[in-house]
């Protein structure tokens, strides 16, 4: 049994196939849409999320299975103190396949260790995000139709943006890979991305305060949102919170050829003006995210057409 808690746990030839599988799924739906018939997806969600959750839940009815579970943890036993792990212990009786998000970094990995079924990391704090990772690289591979010698500048909260943290290391396996580091000085990305990935893995980046300066050189620019929720002081949320705005100013400094991805929600990073630019792929980026969760599923249950 697998289970995705980390971006790293899909070999490169599994990473792969499973970006394949996505894009037949998107040329073919009809041709996948019984191959759940019979299965169950439980999403379990202690902390809010549209994307994420609807996604796979789409994903899991798109298959022809079905979806239970809760979108909050006021909403489940955990508000009664349950834990993490009786909890996947008696899910694992109701459902064949998980999608787990939680507040706390270790969670999902600590339901995978009590589960009868796989677990999908749907993300865990500030730490990872593997199934929007997939997303994102679905996203680069459809419209760069690679995901080698890109230049990623990855602008915003790097500090507790789980989604960069994966796509870090998820890009950092792909050769000439070049990453570009945009953040307020309180917002750098953690020590250990710094030294584990990328100075062990020699990967050649840089970081800047400076958006417009490096927007030349990117292939991709990868926009986040400051995490509000992650901040234990509201001064420093308000003061750091609109740090970069991406808007149609900016974008003349890109090449037209540079996507603009965001994994959403965008609060005021970027403007709304620049939605109708083509360059701004992000909304795609998020249909996308339905497709690689549906060849996820698939792998992880084993199931072939
Ligand atoms: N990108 C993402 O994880 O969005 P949600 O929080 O809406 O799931």
């Amino acid at each position: 049994m697998r289970h995705i808690i980390s971006p790293l746990d899909l070999s490169m030839d599994e990473l792969t196939e499973v970006l394949e599988l996505a894009e037949d799924i998107m040329h073919d739906p009809k041709k996948y849409s019984e191959c759940c018939h019979g299965k169950k997806l439980a999403t379990l969600f202690y902390e809010p999320s549209t994307r994420t959750r609807l996604s796979f839940e789409a994903a899991m009815l798109n298959l022809g299975g079905s979806v239970l579970g809760f979108s909050s943890a006021d909403s489940s036993s955990a508000a009664k103190g349950e834990s993490v792990a009786d909890t996947i212990r008696v899910v694992s009786g109701y459902a064949d396949i998980c999608a787990m998000r939680h507040p706390k970094e270790g969670a999902p990995y600590v339901a995978s260790i009590h589960s009868a079924i796989p677990i999908i990391n749907a993300g865990d704090g500030g730490h990872n995000h593997p199934t929007q990772t997939l997303t994102d690289l679905l996203t680069m591979k459809h419209f760069k139709g690679r995901l080698d010698h890109l230049t990623i500048g990855f602008c915003g909260d790097l500090k507790f943006g789980r989604t960069v943290h994966s796509l870090i290391h998820a890009m950092a396996r792909y050769p000439g890979s070049k990453f570009i580091l945009i953040s307020p000085e309180e917002l750098r990305i953690p020590t250990y991305l710094r030294e584990e990935v990328l100075n062990r893995q020699e990967i050649p980046y840089k970081e800047t305060r400076v958006l417009e300066e490096i927007m030349p050189e990117l292939d991709i620019l990868y926009m986040t949102r400051v995490q509000k929720e992650r901040f234990f002081n509201e001064e420093d949320y308000i003061r750091l919170k609109d740090s970069f705005i991406l808007d149609s100013a900016k974008m003349r400094y890109a090449r037209p050829d540079m996507l603009v991805l965001h994994p959403l929600p965008r609060v005021n990073e970027i403007a709304a003006e620049v939605d109708n630019d083509p360059r701004a792929v992000y909304f795609t980026q998020a249909k996308l995210g339905v497709f690689v969760r549906m060849a996820l599923i698939l792998t992880l249950l084993n199931i072939s057409v």
